[in-house]
């Protein structure tokens, strides 16, 4: 099942920034694209290495390693040496918190 969780406070991820969370048994990366704020699981599909760090350009994000773009919307990937999509989570904005809806354990 999913779950809402609290990730992080709005104002503590800037426009243009990302930042990696670990919420319940995912580690993903929570970007602010211009306001928009956006979850991708934090593992490029090129070769297993993180995306945090990469370069936010638009809505889509370059992985900091070889290059490979993703869609942060849609977790499609955009240009090699990436040729699978990366998974993404819904979020919300409850008040002043971003919230990821997130698979968990509980039934
Ligand atoms: S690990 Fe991301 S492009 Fe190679």
């Amino acid at each position: 099942m999913t779950t809402w969780m609290d990730a992080i406070a709005v104002n503590e991820l800037p426009a243009g920034e990302s930042t990696a969370v670990e919420l319940g048994n995912t580690e993903l990366l929570l970007v602010n694209a211009d306001g928009h704020f956006y979850a991708v699981e934090n593992v490029c599909s090129h070769d297993g290495e993180a995306l945090a760090g990469g370069e936010i350009d638009g809505e889509e994000i370059i992985c900091p390693r070889h290059g490979a773009r993703f869609c942060l919307k849609t977790g499609q990937v955009l240009c090699a040496p990436a040729y699978e999509d990366i998974k993404t989570y819904p979020v919300r904005i409850t008040g002043n918190r971003v919230q990821v809806s997130v698979e968990c354990d509980r039934d």
